[in-house]
């Protein structure tokens, strides 16, 4: 079973394999304003290369640090992989505040899972083992958001006791709250 990483080179073979597989249902391409998309222009064309890749997971690994560098409206973020071993199968990243936008509709955590590993039950597990590190960065009650009409990761947040709040602007958002101490 895989489970929740810090970004690494080992990864470089398997994950270019996967964003070639993102590609391929038109991930990246012109008005995909995802997370994703964004680093398939930033990184795309160099990720492939050995250099090039170590730039990129030195980049992400960066985000999650205060004192780095970041557009106006960025907040620190931690980036994890889903790998086993050397194999990626998806990632995860954990946003560390709420700027409005985020509260109105990204969330704190955004997921994807590579197309060839999806319906193995991935993501539901990605997501709950994330939400004690996102308890561990200080965030009490996890806001998630999906699309309305995003059926699996409806599925995979209601899974992870997700509670609807409301729908905005095509978004369901919902709230995974801390258990209060028993
Ligand atoms: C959403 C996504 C992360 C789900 O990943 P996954 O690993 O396949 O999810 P899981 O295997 O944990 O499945 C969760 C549930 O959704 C269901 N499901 C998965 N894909 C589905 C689909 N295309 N249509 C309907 N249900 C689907 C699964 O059957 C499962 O429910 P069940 O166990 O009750 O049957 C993945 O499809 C993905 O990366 N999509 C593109 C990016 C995205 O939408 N990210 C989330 C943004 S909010």
């Amino acid at each position: 079973m895989p489970v929740l990483v810090t970004p690494a080179a080992r990864h470089r073979r398997s994950f270019v394999e996967a964003m070639a597989e993102f590609r391929g249902e038109g991930r990246g391409a012109d008005g995909d304003g995802s997370m994703l998309a964004n680093e398939m222009r930033r990184h795309g064309a160099t990720w492939d290369s050995e250099a090039g890749f170590a730039a990129f997971v030195a980049e992400l690994v960066a985000a999650r640090l205060e004192e780095t560098p970041r557009p106006d409206g960025f907040v620190a973020s931690t980036t994890l992989w889903y790998a086993d071993g050397d194999v990626y199968h998806g990632r995860l990243t954990i946003r560390h505040r709420l700027t409005p936008l985020l509260l109105e509709e990204g969330g704190h955590i955004g997921y994807d899972v590579r197309p060839s590993s999806r319906h193995r039950g991935y993501a539901t597990a990605m997501l709950a083992e994330a939400l004690p590190i996102a308890r561990a960065l200080g965030i009490c009650d996890v806001l998630l958001t999906c699309d309305d009409s995003n059926i699996a990761s409806r599925s995979v947040i209601e899974r992870n006791g997700g509670v609807l709040e409301d729908v905005r602007s095509g978004k369901r958002r919902y709230w995974i709250r801390e258990e209060p101490p028993a």
